[in-house]
């Protein structure tokens, strides 16, 4: 049965016979291309037909065909969520309450909390407890728009919590028709049982964890937090390299609170994405570009509802745009930094916080966020042929609706492969 969005007022992000690119980068984010009063047809999980209403030509044996009125209504490519911890035990509002009468995430990581303390909460869950939670949180990212999730591990690191939160996700990826991308973060933090002894427990990652997982097929992508008091770019190179070994892109958590050389070896290990980015000089955004310019540059992913949640800078994505880069917007939902999934929220930041036209903000969610979990052939944007993965909005004035109501759910729709 075909399923036919008629009478849209737009229809965002459609192009026509392979014209779809493969991410927009620079002044083209702010140009993509909408259609008025326009139709969509899906059909078999695919997108199978769209164009202005005045296009639709009677058929000679017209198909079964679901049609829902969009008037007043626009069509996008569905979100998709490239980074995200989406896997965890439970929150950690009293660390928040904690930071609101003025401890820093600093101190309270440093005495245990932060990281080590979901690490712990999470050895004790059975897969079952943390599957259940997952899928009650992917649907509620899907109510707001979100059709694609990539969900980390990195509140094991044992291999056996480690192998239990990938399980975790594999298992989910079955019982979801949302397309689910799995990365393992052993490299996230030092556990406790190897504290004062980092280079250890990275050997451990590196020669234990990585070849178990990548042989039990668990992951399609590995990260590791670079950061001061966690895990240095040298140490990303090392895990760069034999996760390509293993056929695994490397995704990398980088200057998220200095700017010390994680750019730089993520850029040199030929990294799919860099994420974070909220500390950047302006030397980091000549290295990111010319990397571009070389034909090979990582993803620049934007996390504006960590900076919020913590009170950090957000990532300088009018430069990073204005440089003539691609960003990508991501929620990088976790307990810690940044508990929500709700990217319409993240859209309304990237506007309001890092100046981003609504255009830009929508690139950053769908087209680009694709391309920086290397599926922006199959999904991020209106295409016949692509996954239907497409969002339909409640009656809206017009596109910068959208993030204008900062907060509000404004999605009345979230089709997941046609459905
Ligand atoms: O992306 N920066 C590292 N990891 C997460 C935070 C994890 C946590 O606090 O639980 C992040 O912000
Ligand atoms: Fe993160």
């Amino acid at each position: 049965m075909r399923t036919r969005l008629e009478n849209l007022d737009g229809l965002a992000l459609a192009y026509m016979e392979d014209a779809s690119p493969a991410c927009l980068a620079g002044k083209d984010m702010d140009r993509a291309p909408i259609i008025q009063n326009a139709y969509l047809d899906m059909e078999g999980g695919t997108i199978v037909g769209f164009g202005p209403m005045a296009s639709l030509e009677p058929e000679a044996h017209p198909p079964a065909l679901r049609r829902i009125d969009g008037r007043g209504r626009w069509a996008l490519p569905a979100f998709i969520d490239s980074h995200t911890h989406m896997v965890f035990a439970h929150e950690r509002s009293e660390e928040f309450e904690m930071r609101m009468r003025g401890a820093t995430y600093a101190e309270i990581a440093a005495a245990g909390g932060g990281i080590l303390h979901s690490a712990k909460a999470l050895e004790a869950c059975s897969e079952a407890f943390l599957l259940e939670d997952l899928l009650r949180r992917l649907s509620q990212a899907r109510s707001s728009g979100t059709a694609a999730v990539e969900i980390k591990s990195g509140y094991g690191l044992s291999m056996a919590s480690e192998l239990k939160m990938l399980r975790v996700i594999q298992q989910a990826k079955s019982l979801t028709r949302m397309p689910l991308f799995a990365t393992f973060l052993g490299a996230h933090a030092v556990p406790t049982r190897f504290q004062g002894q980092r280079e250890a427990y990275f050997e451990e990652v590196l020669q234990e964890m990585l070849p178990a997982i990548a042989a039990e097929g668990l992951a399609d992508f590995v990260d590791i937090f670079c950061e001061e008091n966690y895990f240095t770019p040298n140490e990303l190179l090392r895990l760069a390299e034999a996760a390509r070994n293993h056929g695994l892109p490397l995704k990398a958590h980088v200057n998220q609170f200095t700017s010390s050389g994680g750019l730089q070896a993520s850029i040199a290990s030929k990294a799919l994405s860099v994420d974070h980015l909220e500390v950047m000089t302006s030397q980091d955004v000549t290295d990111l570009s010319n990397a571009w310019s070389a034909g090979s540059g990582p993803m620049p992913v934007a996390l504006p509802g960590c900076s919020l949640f913590l009170d950090i800078p957000y990532t300088p994505g009018r430069s990073i745009i204005d440089a003539g880069l691609p960003l990508a917007l991501a929620s990088d939902f976790n307990p810690g930094s940044a508990p929500s999934s709700n990217l319409m929220l993240v859209w309304s930041l990237a506007c309001h916080q890092m100046k981003l036209s609504p255009m830009e903000g929508l690139a950053g969610l769908t087209i680009n966020a694709a391309a920086a979990l290397g599926v922006s052939h199959r999904m991020g944007s209106i295409a016949v042929g692509k996954e239907a993965h497409v969002l339909l909005t409640k009656p809206i004035k017009g596109l910068a609706s959208l993030p204008y109501h900062f907060g509000e759910n404004l999605i009345e729709h979230t089709f997941v492969f046609g459905q």
